[in-house]
């Protein structure tokens, strides 16, 4: 049985293009089917993606009126007869709405299909600081996991380790029993080392190439910069044999990188492309079981931003553009209006 109104508030578009194509108005509460849940948004997250979804630079399937927002922590409303395990009244968290004609979180309510919903491990967590987390911990999980396949004991260096996804990156590597070399600035070398970095360069020094070959003499097996900037000629010579290099960042930025064939087939290197945005249901919930834990607690210490309300997504698009503001750094929540 469903408790929810007719209408809800929601942030929505009706055409590709710009922060300002974004609406604040009442749509239908969706219908769900046998095996969605309704859910209650308490928190979204404001991703790069969500810029892209928008803007049409990524393409997708966006059936308008199309709602916003990938990742959501809220509460279950009403669950269909085939969504087992969830019941009203459920803490829940999703990081896979708002694509490829699914709609998204930034709504009063949000229909999701059971297999995209997942319990959030203690009631009491704080939805701001656990929704901020969720986007860069799967990432995170499926580079490392999916797609680097990294093995206990293995050499990682994540470039941009202070940032989002970095963050997440140094977590998930140590705590898989990896040696995590990260690349920051000098003011984030303590963060890095928190999250489990073992050394740190500093990403703008001149040197920094030399200084991960003397902290990894026998090569990096698994390379992840998040920076977007990709530097293959210089990099590709510090990897070791068969090591992976995941590319999941610099849409746009990075089209014209030189690839220095030799030296990746003669190291037999991979170089593995991967957008979160195609993974299957059954990978996100792989990567689901790893991160639950670690959304919202200090040991995945996300840096949370401005926290803004629903009414407010346009604003938030524009800082994510870095048209407008941003009053703090860190990730932009959408809150709903009181
Ligand atoms: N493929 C996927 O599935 C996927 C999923 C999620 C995100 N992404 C992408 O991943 C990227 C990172 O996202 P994010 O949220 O983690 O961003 P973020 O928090 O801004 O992190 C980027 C980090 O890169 C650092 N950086 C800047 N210049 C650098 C350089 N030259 N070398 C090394 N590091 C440098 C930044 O440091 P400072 O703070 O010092 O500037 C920052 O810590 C974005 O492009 C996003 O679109 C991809």
């Amino acid at each position: 049985m469903c408790s929810a109104p007719a209408g809800m508030p929601a942030a929505f578009i009706e055409r590709l293009g710009g922060p300002d194509v974004i609406r604040y108005g009442t749509l239908p509460v969706p219908a769900i089917g046998g095996t969605d849940v309704l859910v209650r948004p308490e928190a979204v997250a404001v991703d790069p993606v969500d810029a892209f979804v928008r803007s049409g630079a990524y393409r997708t399937s966006t059936p308008f009126p199309f709602v916003l927002g990938r990742d959501l922590v809220g509460t279950v409303v009403a669950a269909g007869a085939g969504a087992a395990g969830f019941r009203p009244g459920d803490r829940v968290w999703c990081g896979s709405l708002g694509h490829a004609g699914r709609q998204g979180a930034t709504s009063g309510f949000a229909a999701v299909a059971a297999d995209r919903l997942y319990p959030l491990p203690d009631a009491g967590r704080d939805p701001v600081a656990a929704v901020a987390a969720v986007h860069p911990a799967l990432t995170a999980w499926l580079a490392l996991h999916r797609h680097a396949d990294l093995v206990a004991g293995e050499t990682v260096l994540v470039g941009g380790g202070a940032g989002n996804v970095g963050t997440a990156l140094l977590r998930l590597a140590a705590d898989a029993g990896a040696r995590v070399l990260a690349t920051a600035r000098p003011d984030d070398f303590d963060r890095c080392r928190r999250h489990g970095a073992a050394d740190c360069v500093d990403y703008r020094d001149p040197d920094r190439y030399a200084r991960i070959e003397a902290l990894a003499p026998d090569g990096v097996q698994v390379w992840i910069d998040t920076s977007g900037r990709h530097d293959l000629p210089a990099t590709v010579p510090l990897l070791a044999h068969r090591a992976r290099v995941v590319l999941l960042a610099g849409l746009g930025d990075a089209a014209d990188v030189p690839l220095p064939v030799g030296a990746v087939y003669t190291r037999d290197v991979r170089l593995v492309g991967f957008a979160i945005s195609n993974a299957g249901t059954a990978e996100l919930a792989a990567a689901a079981r790893g991160v639950a834990a670690l959304l919202g607690t200090d040991r995945l210490a996300v840096r949370v931003g401005p926290v803004l309300p629903f009414g407010q997504a346009a604003r938030a698009h524009r800082m994510l553009a870095g048209t407008e503001p941003r009053p703090a750094p860190g990730r932009i929540v959408l809150v709903p209006d009181a």
